[in-house]
């Protein structure tokens, strides 16, 4: 039968978590299909913020939304996340039930424009802060590419690092391969 892939897992864990009318923000929006798993998660009453430095993405993700049925709220951003926190509503910071991450590189687009440790960890920190008591953050891990086994050592070492008292931490990792995506998640305290 197999384990959920690293992307299904991360899925599975947002959308225990959120509910219709909910705040979510996808942190890399890509190719917008974290954008429409959100937006089809929090629904009309709902609110989406997603984030990338890359138009090309905005655009795919527009696109893919403007495709679907998906009718919540969305607010495409062109900022680093790492500026999350000046992106959202002030009233919105501390109440967002979920913020994906999906590190590394656009597929199809210029590969050097890419994740980096001191965004991500800045951006690690922007959205424990704008997360609700009980929110899940996920970050899908790449070791496999150039720098990426750095970026994910550094992204691991923060999460290892926070008081329990603040949040919990967990790793779903496939032992055999570690070159293999991985995926970290959070659920704020
Ligand atoms: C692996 S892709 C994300 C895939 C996406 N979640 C999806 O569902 O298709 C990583 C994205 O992160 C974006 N990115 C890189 N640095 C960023 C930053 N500092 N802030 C926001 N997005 C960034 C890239 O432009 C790229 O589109």
């Amino acid at each position: 039968m197999g384990f959920l892939s690293v992307l299904s897992m991360a899925h599975k864990l947002v959308k225990e978590r959120v509910s219709p009318g909910d705040i979510v923000i996808d942190a890399t929006c890509g190719n917008g299909v974290d954008t429409l798993f959100l937006a089809e998660l929090v629904g009309s009453r709902g609110a989406v913020y997603a984030f990338d430095i890359q138009e090309e993405a905005l655009e795919r993700t527009r696109q893919r939304l403007n495709d679907s049925a998906a009718d919540a709220a969305l607010h495409l951003v062109h900022a680093s996340h790492a500026d999350m926190v000046a992106h959202i509503p002030a009233e919105a910071c501390g109440k967002a039930a979920a913020v994906m991450f999906n590190l590394g590189y656009l597929p199809g687009a210029d590969q050097s424009v890419i994740t980096t440790p001191d965004g991500t960890l800045a951006a690690l920190e922007a959205a424990l802060t704008v997360l609700r008591p009980s929110g899940i953050l996920t970050v899908v891990l790449y070791p496999g590419h150039p720098g990426g086994a750095e970026e994910a050592d550094a992204a691991v070492q923060w999460a290892s690092a926070l008081p329990q008292s603040v949040a919990q931490t967990i790793l779903y990792r496939m032992a055999q391969k570690p070159e293999a995506p991985y995926l970290l998640a959070i659920e704020k305290r």
